[in-house]
């Protein structure tokens, strides 16, 4: 939580500046939508994230568990990137499962953005989760991303990696409404 407060106040002083500018010039106001985004907005959006997080996860550790016997099986990541596709084109948020162990088995996985990269490093730091509130379009966002460790022996063995090493992350971005 001292993160997303040092981030919204880094928000808020942004906001100030721009009230300041805006004071000695013409052009038109801005203040108003760089203000900090409100908080129990926040608060709910965070909520939905962490819904959307159980569902993703329980699904595919549920779906990795019944389908999944050898290398060779379509793994459920796959399910999972599936879904995660049709969320983004039907416009209700983005996810992304995102490499953290260094050797990817999909080298799409790779960490693109500097929220992904910050949250790789994150995870390989020992944190659970990583949270940003940033801006799309002028619009705020919240960006957290989750630790996806190797919870079954059976990802551990596809992905050559011990039993509870880390994986890699989800990383969430919701419009904050
Ligand atoms: C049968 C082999 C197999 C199993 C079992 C498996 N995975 Fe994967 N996993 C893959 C493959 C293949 C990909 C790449 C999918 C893609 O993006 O094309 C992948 C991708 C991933 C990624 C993205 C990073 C990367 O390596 O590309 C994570 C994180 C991940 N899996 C976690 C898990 C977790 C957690 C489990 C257990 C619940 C699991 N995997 C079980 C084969 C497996």
């Amino acid at each position: 939580m001292t993160l997303l407060r040092r981030i919204a106040l880094g928000l808020a002083g942004t906001a100030a500046l721009a009230a300041t500018v805006t004071l000695h010039t013409t052009a038109p106001t801005t203040a108003a939508d760089k203000k900090a985004p409100d908080k129990a907005a926040v608060e709910r959006t965070r909520e939905q994230i962490a819904m959307l997080d159980d569902l993703y996860k329980t699904a595919v550790v549920g779906i990795t568990q019944l389908y999944v016997n050898q290398q060779a099986d379509k793994p459920a990541a796959l399910a999972a990137k599936a879904v995660f596709d049709a969320m983004k084109k039907k416009g209700w948020h983005n996810a992304r499962l995102v490499d953290a162990s260094g050797d990817p088995k999909n080298d799409e996985n790779v960490a693109k953005t500097d929220f992904e990269k910050k949250a790789v490093k994150a995870m390989k730091d020992g944190k659970k989760s990583l949270e940003e509130i940033g801006e799309v379009d002028g619009k705020p966002v919240l960006r957290t991303a989750t630790l996806v460790p190797a919870v079954l022996k059976s990802c551990a063995k596809c992905h050559g990696v011990e039993e509870g090493a880390v994986l890699g992350t989800i990383v969430y971005e919701l419009p904050i409404k």
